[in-house]
């Protein structure tokens, strides 16, 4: 039987609700974003955040009902994302869905919100099943994933210290581009010379894939710094290419040695950082090479969306995996 899932995102800096059936088809996806109130503080302050959620939700819910064409009642469930993220941020998009679940008599699902960027990939490629390899890398996160099936998922890698859109947050700083710094740096990039500085390419001594952004983050700032000192120009574009390539060069080469280890033919990619030009041709390539396929989602899909919450509920919907009305935020939710 079809099965219609409104879902709810409010963990980091965009307010968003849509609506999906049977998980992989969306019929309404609204993303309220609050990228230009951030922009000035060059990051995101966690209660304008929640201030603007609490602002936004309800005109975003109706608004994803009404492009949808249904009412709250034709609903077989709710899903939000339950963490990990913001505390504040996330109680606006738990306790609307709670208020919602229980006015409505609707079942309630939490989902992880790293488990949904993971989903988007579902929505795009209908072919798709699971087993695949997923490298999430986002503003909060950066893991290889082993995605044994819908709503089975074990840690291959992680990062040890930042996450990689933290990097290119960072840099973008540094650099003066602006916030958020991934696109910025992407864009500016296809102007530089990839080969003009040499930053590290982390790889731990411990055998583990896990990832290490601090060193590379270290690296360009004291290049910054150096050619400050010495009064030398510097050319911007060639320092975003040349630390694209570094962070896009160990995210490739770990991805596709996990992806070998698990005996997976298809790597995916997801989070923000996915939406990278550069990370998304060299993965192909380098992939390809390995006889592995790589897909990624449209870069809408990539970055905070809740039409891969409520893609990721309809398969917890599945499994009869409800929360109940108890449910809280969770800022440090597990996978
Ligand atoms: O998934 P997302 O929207 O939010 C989190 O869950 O964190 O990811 C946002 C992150 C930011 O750090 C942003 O700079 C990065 O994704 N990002 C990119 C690109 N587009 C967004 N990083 C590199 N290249 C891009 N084109
Ligand atoms: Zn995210």
């Amino acid at each position: 039987m079809d099965k219609l899932i409104l879902g709810i995102e409010s963990s980091c800096d965009e307010t968003a609700a849509a609506v999906t059936l049977n998980g992989r088809t969306v019929l309404s996806s609204i993303i309220n974003t609050q990228i230009d109130i951030h922009k000035k503080y060059g990051g995101v302050v966690p209660e304008i955040a929640s201030r603007c959620h609490i602002n936004a939700i309800d005109a975003v819910l109706d608004e994803a009902l009404e492009a949808a064409g249904i009412t709250l009642q034709d609903i077989d469930a709710i899903a939000v994302t339950c963490g990990p993220g913001l505390v504040g941020a996330l109680l606006v998009g738990v306790s609307e869905a709670k208020a919602l679940a229980y006015a409505a008599g609707k079942p309630l699902i939490g989902v992880h919100h790293i488990k949904g960027h993971i989903m988007a990939n579902l929505i795009e490629h209908k072919e798709l099943t699971p087993p695949f390899v997923c490298l999430v890398a986002s503003g909060g996160h950066s893991h290889i994933v082993n995605v044994k099936d819908y709503t089975e998922f074990e840690i291959l890698a992680r990062t040890r210290d930042d996450a990689a859109g933290e990097a290119f947050d960072k840099i973008s700083r540094v650099l003066g581009l602006g916030y958020p710094g991934g696109p910025l740096i992407d864009t500016l990039a296809a102007e530089g010379n990839e080969n003009a500085a040499e930053f590290p390419r982390v790889t731990l001594s411990d055998g583990s894939l896990d990832f290490s952004f601090s060193g590379v983050k270290t690296a360009v700032i004291n290049y910054l710094h150096n050619a400050e000192q010495k009064g030398e120009e510097i050319n911007k574009a060639d320092i975003a290419a040349s630390f694209q390539a570094a962070v896009t060069d160990v995210l490739c080469d770990h991805t596709i040695a996990a992806a070998k280890k698990a005996g997976s033919e298809i790597i995916t990619l997801a989070g923000g950082v996915a939406a990278n030009s550069v990370l998304r041709s060299k993965m192909t390539k380098r992939a390809g090479a390995e006889g592995i396929k790589v897909l990624y989602p449209p870069p809408v899909l990539c970055t905070d969306n809740a039409a891969m919450i409520a893609c990721c509920g309809y398969y917890q919907l599945l499994k009869d995996d409800f929360a109940p009305l108890t449910l809280n935020a969770s800022p440090s939710l597990k996978l």
